[in-house]
């Protein structure tokens, strides 16, 4: 459950990052001109208003989208040179990836949800499902690990879709607004378990959010603003 001993001691390292998305002849400056240190064991809440770059930045930093300008490595890799199977590889071995809702593939079942990036891996049968079991008890859902995700209530499909983001041991955990779909209370159970695994377990986590709370909870608050890191403040 603890990151790998192997990682690098810098989670994320974005120098002078741009993204730019043209749409016929208009392109859109979604970021200009990124800086951010992120350090392993860093709790870092991403906020800013709707637009500003948030899903953008993420998007990068989790090797979805490239960047149009700027550097940007990640665990100490530099991704400028990866191919796209190297970005795949990347992905599957270093990162951690829960968006606001869709997470689960709705014909498996939390368990193998959970052993899915397990599967990719090569790790064998009995292991991963040994792992995904633990996991999901990890979270809080052993006794729900054969049910489909159509079974299990909205704050339950985020915390399989958590356990899921841990199962290979990734350096860095990214969340985008995983709060922005629930309510309150179960907002506040998914802000738990990730204060948790970041204070207890290390896990090091960058979350894009509205959501106060969570940020109550971070250790540091980067505030984007028209694509540009607009603030940037320890949190409790
Ligand atoms: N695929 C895309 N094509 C064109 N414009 C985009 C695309 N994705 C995002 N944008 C634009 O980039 C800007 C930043 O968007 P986004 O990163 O989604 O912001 P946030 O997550 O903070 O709400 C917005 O102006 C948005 O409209
Ligand atoms: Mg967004």
């Amino acid at each position: 459950m603890t990151p790998t001993a192997t990682g690098h001691e810098i989670a994320v390292q974005a120098e002078n990052l741009h993204k730019s998305y043209v749409l016929g002849a208009t392109a859109i400056g979604a970021l200009r001109g990124v800086d951010l240190v992120v350090k392993r064991g860093e709790f870092v809440a991403l906020m800013g208003p709707s637009g500003c770059g948030k899903t953008t930045l993420l998007n990068l930093i989790g090797a979805t989208d490239l960047p149009s300008r700027g550097r940007l490595h990640v665990d100490g890799v530099d991704l400028s040179g990866l191919s796209d199977d190297q970005l795949a590889d990347l992905r599957r071995d270093r990162l951690g990836i829960v968006f606001q809702f869709h997470n689960l593939i709705p014909t498996l079942t939390a368990r193998e949800n959970v052993e899915l990036p397990m599967q990719f891996k090569g790790v064998a049968d009995a292991g991963r499902r040994q792992r995904a079991l633990s996991l999901l008890e990890r979270v809080g859902l052993k006794d729900r690990a054969d049910h489909q995700p159509s079974e299990l209530s909205g704050g339950e499909q985020q915390r399989v879709a958590i356990a899921r983001a841990l199962a290979n041991q990734p350096a860095l955990v990214l969340l985008d607004e995983p709060t922005g779909d629930l309510d309150g209370a179960t907002g506040g159970e998914i802000i738990a378990l990730l204060r948790d695994l970041n204070r207890r377990e290390g896990v090091t986590l960058v979350i894009a959010t509205h959501d106060g709370s969570i940020a109550e909870q971070s250790s540091r608050i980067v505030r984007l603003r028209d694509g540009r890191i607009d603030g940037d403040a320890p949190g409790r």
